[in-house]
């Protein structure tokens, strides 16, 4: 295959997204517009990658450079029009050998397939520059794609300045190209601006570069909606929602039972293994890798977790966590960074675990909160349990070793161990350590008065 290189598009203001951040910053299913466009850019290979920046383009430009080292970044210091951003990059465009993507910042969901569809369709045609067009059922503020009678490109007219007959053509333009980088540097000095917006349209080079003898082309994309540009936040939800489901559809494809895709958002660089089924609510983001025969959902949050086989995971949230093979969590459950549910150990009804450890087979079934402890295996911890891990300076540890049983209501005031077999008392609040096979206990005895109601009810009559 012939070099390639590749010109991103990103100075444009976005006035309609009403944000103080930059448009192509605006994030869609946990990644910014740039990104996305960037990264499907990385899947083609290209010899070299470019830029445009412009509209707060500093900002632009520290988000972009620490993920993408070999990036050329140019300014546009006025936005002068799609066709002024490119000649920002004149130097570099002639040093560029054989086709130059150009591509929109905004307009994340292309993918590196439709890049190669126009890249084949531009070199089986030899065209000088081909564009990506699609067919819209509302092509309303589209440049509309003029064709000739040999159905080459004759032009790109752009609405504003389109007759009456040329808005009739539901052709319009992606604003995703692939030129010969030679036509392209040729063509750039002679774009004029005297057109509605007074700009310097690029879509003007295909008209020169055709009345020089070049051959114009177009590939059409089949689906509209992947070629579609953010403008608003309403476009940004619409791809957004687009990203999900593409999302899902290849889980499910793998075979992953998703019960209802339109309200489960799984980023894209999550992994699920086979035969796991994934309920309704769910948000699944970060890096997470989750197992095979899996139950997660409804109403679950997990991020950054790798969750392994035969889990069940319910009505949960979870960050930065290991889920061990058949552990059961939730409903209720948070599960925060650095925790570690242990195989077949179970979470459940408003219980939280920070940076903490539960062995195999231990469980914290109801309303405690274990921070900065260790549990050993088979431990059971009772309902209403705290581990008093902070002193208002400090974080301190708390040990629970193997088959220990703290009863309900019970404080551990860390730094505490309690042994392997030992037993705590219900409603004791505990702050020197427990050997093992011992019970511990810090309560009044009960008094129990008999027959002292019957006194009292006798009383009450009488006053
Ligand atoms: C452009 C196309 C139009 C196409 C549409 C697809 C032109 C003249 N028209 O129109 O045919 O149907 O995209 O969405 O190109 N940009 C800059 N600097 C500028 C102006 C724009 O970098 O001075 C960038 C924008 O950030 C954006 C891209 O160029 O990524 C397109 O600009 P935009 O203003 O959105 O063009 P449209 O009017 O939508
Ligand atoms: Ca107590």
């Amino acid at each position: 295959m012939k070099k390639s290189s590749f010109l991103i598009l990103a100075a444009g203001k976005g006035t309609r997204m009403k944000s103080e951040l930059p448009k192509v910053l605006h994030s869609v299913g946990g990644l910014s517009m740039l990104e996305r466009v960037c990264n499907t850019a990385q899947e083609l290979k290209p010899s070299s990658l470019s830029i445009i920046i412009g509209h707060q383009g500093e900002r632009v430009k520290n988000k972009i450079s620490p993920k993408f080292k070999n990036v050329t970044f140019y300014t546009q210091p006025v936005l002068d029009g799609s066709g002024g951003a490119v000649r920002r990059a004149l130097s570099w465009i002639k040093r560029q050998k054989g086709v130059i993507f150009v591509a929109c910042g905004d307009a994340p969901l292309i993918t590196a397939q439709t890049f190669k569809l126009l890249l084949q369709t531009h070199h089986s045609q030899k065209n000088a520059v081909t564009v990506l067009t699609t067919i819209h059922p509302q092509p309303f503020g589209y440049g509309r794609i003029v064709r000739s009678y040999d159905n080459s490109v004759e032009k790109i007219v752009e609405h504003l300045d389109a007759s009456h007959e040329e808005r009739q053509i539901s052709e319009i333009n992606s604003g995703t190209y692939c030129f010969e980088a030679a036509w392209l540097a040729k063509a750039l000095p002679k774009l004029s601006n005297k057109n509605a917006k007074k700009e310097f349209y690029l879509t003007d080079t295909l008209e020169i570069i055709r009345k020089w003898g070049g051959r114009v082309g177009a590939a059409i994309c089949p689906n509209y909606m992947e070629v579609m540009g953010v403008n608003s936040r309403v476009e940004l939800a619409m791809i957004e929602k687009a990203l999900y489901l593409r999302k899902v559809e290849t889980l499910m494809v793998d075979g992953v039972s998703i019960i209802d895709p339109n309200s489960t958002y799984i980023d894209d660089d999550v992994q699920i293994g086979s035969d796991t089924i994934i309920y309704p609510q769910t948000f699944i983001s970060g890096k997470t890798k989750i197992g095979s025969h899996c139950q997660i959902g409804p109403f679950v949050q997990i991020k950054d977790c790798l969750v392994e086989n035969n889990v069940i995971f319910k009505a949960s949230f979870a960050d930065s966590a290991l889920i061990r093979g058949g552990a059961k969590v939730g409903p209720f459950s948070h599960i925060r960074p650095k925790s570690d549910v242990g195989v077949n150990a179970h979470i459940g009804n408003f219980s939280e675990l920070k940076n903490t450890q539960l062995g195999e087979g231990s469980k914290v079934n109801h309303l405690s909160y274990l921070g900065d402890t260790k549990c050993g295996k088979n431990v059971n911890i009772g309902a209403g349990t705290i581990t008093c891990n902070y002193d208002g300076f400090k974080k301190f540890p708390t040990l629970i070793q193997d088959h220990a049983f703290i009863g309900s209501n019970v404080n551990l005031i860390a730094p505490i161990q309690v042994g392997a077999h030992s037993v705590v008392g219900a409603g004791s609040s505990i702050s020197e350590d427990v050997p093992s096979w011992s019970l511990a206990v810090e309560r009044s005895r009960a008094i129990v008065k008999k027959d002292w109601a019957k006194a009292r009810l006798k009383k009450g009559k009488k006053s």
